[in-house]
């Protein structure tokens, strides 16, 4: 089977870094829309692989590898002209298509077909850009309330991790960290949640849980406190999402007001290599009367700091998906079974 396979021709490149058939074959955000405009090249590391993201003149965006095949030069060290990408080494031009338009020190002669840039899937979705290295297997995951206009949507980050890229979403499914991590603002630390009994089923879009229910004395960018039931789900295996159903309450917990309202986020990884990553989310909310979106945006760069911290600190780097390794408590389902799905899939880089 060849991999590599969204070019015809594969970068000599292509053996360094991670070989992992379900990541290469897989989507991964490698940055937000608006961090890429038209005109300048940008270098991007996903996978220990090396790439450069440019935006054509048309709007589309192009992932592509940081290589020229001329000499090997990196293409992210050189720069758009006439909407093509030119390499700084002996100025080959390379147009959106990836082919090569221009050899300068032969300019009256057609460029050889084979001199080629390599180009991989790119897709804007979300207000993110991804990219998958190989043959995808599926779709990018579907963010239910993207499309629901009565969700207001704020993104935030980047929040770079030193770790591994399956802790940080194992993190983002646990509930029972809320009250040390997130103490005054998911949780309480004097008077930890009791977390009752959920289950998790692996479902067409991945992993879902049942519904969590914690007190959150400061639940969300409004300040309140909540009654949150959050039903987490892994749509793939860097792709996180929870949709959080809650329920105004007083101070000690009680609700005082059980209309629903949801909030909902998104959570990607970009897996730089196996201890390294970038996660960016969008969160999605139908609350009434709407948060100033960079309250939204300020109470998130909180909240997945503190994780950042507890995160980094993990050991070892890369996640145990073999069940023997660590300990598993029944409130820690989700991740239990999170860690089994991974094995499931095949996966082999990342985790041990
Ligand atoms: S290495 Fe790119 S033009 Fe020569
Ligand atoms: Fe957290």
């Amino acid at each position: 089977m060849n991999l590599i396979a969204v070019s015809s021709h594969q970068p000599v490149t292509a053996e360094d870094g991670c070989q992992d058939p379900v990541l290469l074959n897989d989507w991964h955000v490698v940055g937000y829309s608006t961090d890429f405009v038209a005109g300048t090249v940008y270098p991007v590391r996903l996978l220990e692989r090396e790439l450069i993201v440019w935006r054509s003149a048309d709007g589309q965006v192009h992932v592509w590898e940081d290589l020229c095949i001329h000499r090997g030069a990196r293409l992210s060290k050189g720069w758009i002209s006439n909407d093509a990408v030119v390499c700084p080494y002996h100025g080959w031009n390379y147009d959106s298509s990836g082919a090569c338009t221009l050899m300068p020190a032969a300019p009256d002669e057609p460029p050889m077909k084979k001199a080629k840039a390599f180009p991989y899937g790119a897709v804007e979705r979300y207000g993110f850009v991804w990219t998958c290295l190989g043959q995808p297997e599926t779709d990018i995951p579907v963010f239910p309330e993207w499309v629901d206009e009565a969700f207001m949507k704020v993104h935030s980050g980047p929040y770079v991790y030193a770790a591994n890229g399956f802790r940080a979403v194992e993190n983002f499914i646990d509930a029972s960290h809320f009250p040390f991590v997130h103490a005054g603002l998911n949780g309480v630390m004097d008077k930890p949640d009791r977390l009752e009994p959920y289950t998790v089923e692996e479902v067409d879009t991945g992993l879902r849980s049942s519904e969590v229910r914690v007190f959150q004395p400061w639940g969300d960018a409004r300040g309140m406190p909540l009654v949150a039931f959050y039903t987490y789900h892994t749509f793939r295996p860097l792709v996180g999402y929870f949709s959080k159903r809650t329920q105004d309450a007083d101070a000690q917990g009680q609700v005082v007001n059980d209309h629903s309202d949801t909030f909902t986020t998104l959570f990607t990884v970009q897996p730089v290599d196996a201890v390294n990553c970038i996660v960016r989310i969008c969160a999605a909310m139908n609350v009434s009367p709407r948060p100033d979106p960079a309250l939204v945006s300020s109470r998130a760069d909180v909240v997945y700091g503190q994780d950042r911290g507890i995160v980094e600190s993990q050991r070892p780097q890369r996640i145990p998906a073999d069940l023997r390794y660590e300990l598993h408590h029944r409130t820690d389902l989700m991740g239990q079974r999170y860690r089994s799905w991974l094995r499931n899939k095949g996966i082999r880089y990342g985790v041990i």
